[in-house]
C-alpha cells in the first residue's frame, strides 16, 4: 500500500481498514514509504496490527508521501516493476488523487500491474466519485476560519479575503463559502471579474452592511497574475506562491476604497484529525479496496455514488478533473452581496 501526493486527513483510516481486512484474510501487508518514491527506491516496511493501532484519528500518513512520478524519472518505471517483483508483491493499493492514481492507472494499462485505487484529496476534484475523503475536513476547517474572520470583519468594518486551496477547482471555496455565509465566492470554473466582485461588495455596503467576506480559490485566474513558479513532477505550479488572495484584496481596496485584509489558510486545511464523516468514508473506501484485492479486480477504484461505495475504472476516474457544476455555483451566488 502507498500514499501519494499531498497528505490528507483520513489516509491513516484507509491504511487501517485495508490492513485489517487483508490481515483477516491471511494476507501480509507492507507499507511503501513515501508514495511512488518507495517503489522506485525499494523502501518498504511491514504493516501489521501493531503499526495500525491508534491511527484512526491521526492526520497525515504513517507511511509518508511524496510527489514522485516514476514516469518522469530515468528508469523509474523499471525500478518500480523490479521492486514489485523482488518483494513478491501480489497486489498494490494506491491511495491518492489524480496524479498518484494516474500513475496507478498507467502502470495497470501499460505494465499489467495488479493495482486498485482509493480516491484521496482535499480538493474533491477526482472524477468517478461523488466525494474524495479529506474534503469534508478541509471544508470544516475553512468554514471555521470564515466564522472566525467574521469577528474582525465586523469589528473593523473591513473586507476580509480568504484564500483557500483546491488547485484548479473551487470545491473547497464553494462549500466553505456557502457554509460560512461568504458574501462573494471567486473560483476558477465560473470566474467573475474583480469589477463584478467589487460591485457585489458595494451593493452590500449600500444596504447598510459595512463588512464583507470574500472567499477565493487559489486557482482563480486573476487578470495580470502570472502562472510561473516551480513545477513539480506532475507539471503543477505551486499556486500558493501566486498570491491570488493578496492581489485580489489589493485590487478590492483600490477599487472600492474599503479597508481590506487577506488570510491564506494554506496547509492548515490539510492538517490534523479527520472529521467523523471523513473517518467513516476513508474506512469504507479502505474495506472496498481490500475487497477489490481479494476479488482480483485490478485497475478499479473505490468510489462513492450517492450513499453507496462502489468500484469504478481507474482510467475513467483519472481522465478529467471534476469541476464545480453551475448548479453549485448558483447556490453560492444566491447569497452574494
Ligand atoms: O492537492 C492538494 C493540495 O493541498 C492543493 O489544494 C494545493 O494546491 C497543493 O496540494 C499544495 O501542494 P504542496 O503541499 O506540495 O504545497
Amino acid at each position: 500500500m502507498l500514499t501519494g501526493g499531498g497528505d490528507c486527513p483520513g489516509l491513516n483510516a484507509v491504511i487501517r481498514a485495508v490492513t485489517r481486512r487483508l490481515h483477516a484474510n491471511g494476507w501480509d501487508v507492507v507499507g511503501i514509504r513515501e508514495g511512488w518514491r518507495g517503489l522506485v527506491e525499494g523502501n518498504l516496511e511491514p504493516l501489521g496490527p501493531r503499526e495500525i493501532t491508534g491511527i484512526l484519528p491521526r492526520g497525515g500518513t504513517i507511511i509518508g508521501t511524496s510527489r514522485t512520478n516514476p514516469f518522469k524519472l530515468d528508469g523509474g518505471v523499471d525500478r518500480v516493476l523490479e521492486t514489485l517483483e523482488r518483494e513478491a508483491i501480489d497486489a498494490l493499493v494506491a491511495i491518492g488523487g489524480e496524479d498518484t492514481l494516474g500513475v496507478a492507472s498507467r502502470l495497470h494499462a501499460e505494465h499489467d500491474v495488479r493495482v486498485v485505487g482509493v480516491p484521496k484529496t482535499i480538493d474533491n476534484d477526482l472524477s468517478g466519485t461523488d466525494y474524495t475523503f479529506g474534503f469534508d475536513t478541509a471544508v470544516f476547517i475553512a468554514t471555521e476560519a470564515i466564522d472566525r474572520l467574521h469577528t474582525t470583519a465586523e469589528s473593523h468594518n473591513r473586507v476580509m479575503v480568504v484564500e483557500v486551496m483546491g488547485r484548479h477547482t473551487g470545491w473547497i471555496a464553494v462549500m466553505s463559502g456557502i457554509a460560512g455565509g461568504a458574501d462573494v465566492i471567486v473560483i476558477p470554473e465560473h470566474p467573475i471579474s474583480v469589477d463584478e466582485c467589487c460591485d457585489e461588495i458595494r451593493r452590500r455596503h449600500e444596504t447598510g452592511k459595512d463588512f464583507s467576506i470574500v472567499v477565493v480559490s487559489e486557482g482563480y485566474e486573476l487578470e495580470g497574475l502570472g502562472q510561473e513558479g516551480d513545477v513539480d513532477q506532475f507539471g503543477h505550479v505551486r499556486l500558493s506562491e501566486r498570491g491570488v488572495g493578496a492581489e485580489l484584496a489589493r485590487r478590492i481596496e483600490e477599487t472600492t476604497g474599503y479597508e481590506t485584509r487577506t488570510t491564506v489558510l494554506g496547509h492548515v486545511q490539510r492538517g490534523g484529525t479527520p472529521t467523523p464523516r471523513d473517518r467513516v468514508l476513508a474506512t469504507r473506501y479502505g474495506l472496498e479496496a481490500a475487497d477489490l484485492v481479494l476479488a482480483q479486480s485490478w485497475g478499479r477504484m473505490a468510489a462513492l455514488h450517492g450513499d453507496s461505495v462502489v468500484d469504478v475504472s481507474l482510467a475513467e476516474a483519472t481522465r478529467e478533473l471534476k469541476t464545480v457544476p453551475p448548479e453549485w455555483y448558483d447556490v453560492a451566488r444566491a447569497f452574494f452581496g
